[in-house]
C-alpha cells in the first residue's frame, strides 16, 4: 500500500499513559486547548489521539457507536481540527480491545468508514483479545493489511499505527500493510528501569526506520512525575536519537515550566524530526556509558552520551564517534551552547544524558 504520510516521525499526544480508559469528550477538548495555549502545537505536536475506552456498542446495522462519554464524535473532531490539530482514534482486529471494549472483528471496512465519516486522521490498531494476541505471523499480518486497505479505501488520509509489540519483525512488513509506525515493545510505564530497557534495548531495528515508516518504542512519560528531570531528559534524548514518534502522555493542562522546556526544545526536536530519518544507535560503550550517533540531513551528526550508571560519570567525545576526521563546530542541544571542537570531556549525571550536534 503506497502512502506518503509521516515523512518525519509523528508528534502529538495520546490519552493512554495518563488517563487509561478514563477519557471523555471534555478532556480531549481540554487537551486540544492546552496543546495550543502551551505552545506545544507550534513546537510540532499535531495529533490528539483517543486511545482505548471510547467505544460503545454497535447499532442494528453494525455501525460502532461511541459510549456515553463521547456524545458526538463528529463535533469533537471538528473542534480539534478548528484548533489547527489532527485527531486519532483506536481499535483492535479482535472482538475485544485490550481494555475489553468492542473491537473491529467482522466489521473492519465498516469501522474504517465510520472513523473516516467522523473525521479522524489517525488510527492505532492494537493486537488484543486472547486468540488474536497468540495468532501466527500470517494471520497477524493479514489483519493489519485488511485494516490498512480499508482505511485507504475510504479516500481519507490516516496515519496508521500498528501496535503488536514488535512481534514477527514488524518493521520488515509494517510499510507493506500501510503503516507509518509500529510498536517495538510492550507498554512503557513511568519509571526509569522500564523506560531505559525500551529506549536502550527494545527501540527496534534501525534498518526499518526512515521517511514514512518508523519504529515506535511507545509513548512519552515526560511530565507524569515518575522520573527525575535527568531521567526524563534521557527519555527525550533516547527518543530523539532513535527518530521515534513523540507522543506525549501527560495531562497537558499540568505541564510545568521545566516539562514544557524539555518537550519544546527545538534543537532536540530537530534531531528527532531530521528529514533524513536515520535512526541513531550506539557507536561506543563503556561500563556505564553509551555514545550514540545519528547522521543528519545537512551533513552534521548528532551525538548523545548516556550515563546508565548510578553515579556521575565523565567521558571524552571525539570526532571518530561521529565518523568524522575533524570537527569545526559543536552545539549542545539541550543548552544551545556552542564550543569549538572535540575531543572534549563531558560529565553526565547518574541516569542522565548529553546531546550535541557536530559539524565536520
Ligand atoms: C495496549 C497498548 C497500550 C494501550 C492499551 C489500551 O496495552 O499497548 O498502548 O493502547 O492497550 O488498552
Amino acid at each position: 500500500i503506497p502512502r506518503k504520510l509521516a515523512p518525519t516521525p509523528p508528534m502529538g499526544w495520546s490519552s493512554w499513559n495518563k488517563f487509561d480508559e478514563h477519557i471523555d469528550d471534555a478532556t480531549v477538548r481540554a487537551m486540544a486547548d492546552a496543546m495550543v495555549s502551551t505552545g506545544l502545537r507550534d513546537a510540532g505536536y499535531t495529533y490528539i489521539n483517543i486511545d482505548d475506552g471510547w467505544q460503545g456498542k454497535r447499532d442494528a446495522s453494525g455501525v460502532l457507536q461511541p459510549n456515553a462519554k463521547f456524545p458526538d464524535m463528529k463535533a469533537l473532531t471538528d473542534y480539534v481540527h478548528s484548533r489547527g490539530l489532527k485527531i486519532g482514534i483506536y481499535s483492535s482486529q479482535g472482538p475485544r480491545t485490550c481494555a475489553g471494549y468492542e473491537g473491529s472483528y467482522g466489521h473492519v471496512k465498516q469501522d474504517a468508514q465510520t472513523f473516516a465519516n467522523w473525521g479522524f486522521d489517525y488510527l492505532k490498531y492494537d493486537l488484543c483479545s486472547g486468540e488474536w494476541f497468540y495468532a501466527d505471523a500470517d494471520t497477524v499480518k493479514r489483519s493489519y493489511y485488511e485494516m490498512g486497505a480499508a482505511l485507504q479505501a475510504t479516500g481519507r488520509e490516516f496515519i496508521y499505527s500498528l501496535c503488536e509489540y514488535g512481534r514477527f519483525d514488524v518493521g520488515s512488513w509494517g510499510r507493506d500493510v500501510g503503516g507509518q509506525l509500529w510498536r517495538t515493545t510492550g507498554d512503557i510505564t513511568d519509571d526509569y528501569p522500564t523506560m531505559a530497557r525500551i529506549g536502550f534495548e527494545k527501540n527496534g531495528n534501525p534498518r526499518w526506520a526512515g521517511p514514512h515508516g518508523w519504529n515506535d518504542p511507545d509513548m512519552l512519560e515526560v511530565g507524569n512525575g515518575g522520573m527525575s528531570a535527568d531521567e526524563y531528559r534521557t527519555h527525550m534524548t533516547l527518543w530523539a536519537m532513535s527518530a521515534a514518534p513523540l507522543m506525549m502522555g501527560h495531562d497537558l493542562r499540568e505541564t510545568s515550566a521545566e516539562t514544557l522546556a524539555m518537550l519544546t526544545n527545538r534543537r532536540v526536536i530537530a534531531v528527532d524530526q531530521d528529514p533524513r530519518g536515520i535512526q541513531g544507535k550506539a557507536v561506543r560503550k563503556t561500563e556505564a556509558m553509551e555514545v550514540w550517533a545519528k547522521p543528519l540531513a545537512d551533513g552534521r551528526v548528532a551525538l548523545a552520551l548516556f550515563n546508565r550508571g548510578d553515579a556521575p560519570g565523565s567521558l571524552s567525545l571525539t570526532a571518530a564517534d561521529a565518523g568524522l576526521s575533524g570537527i569545526s563546530e559543536v552545539e549542545d542541544q539541550w543548552s544551545g551552547k556552542t564550543r569549538l571542537s572535540l575531543p572534549a570531556s563531558y560529565t553526565v549525571p547518574a541516569r542522565g544524558a548529553v546531546m550535541i550536534v557536530v559539524r565536520g
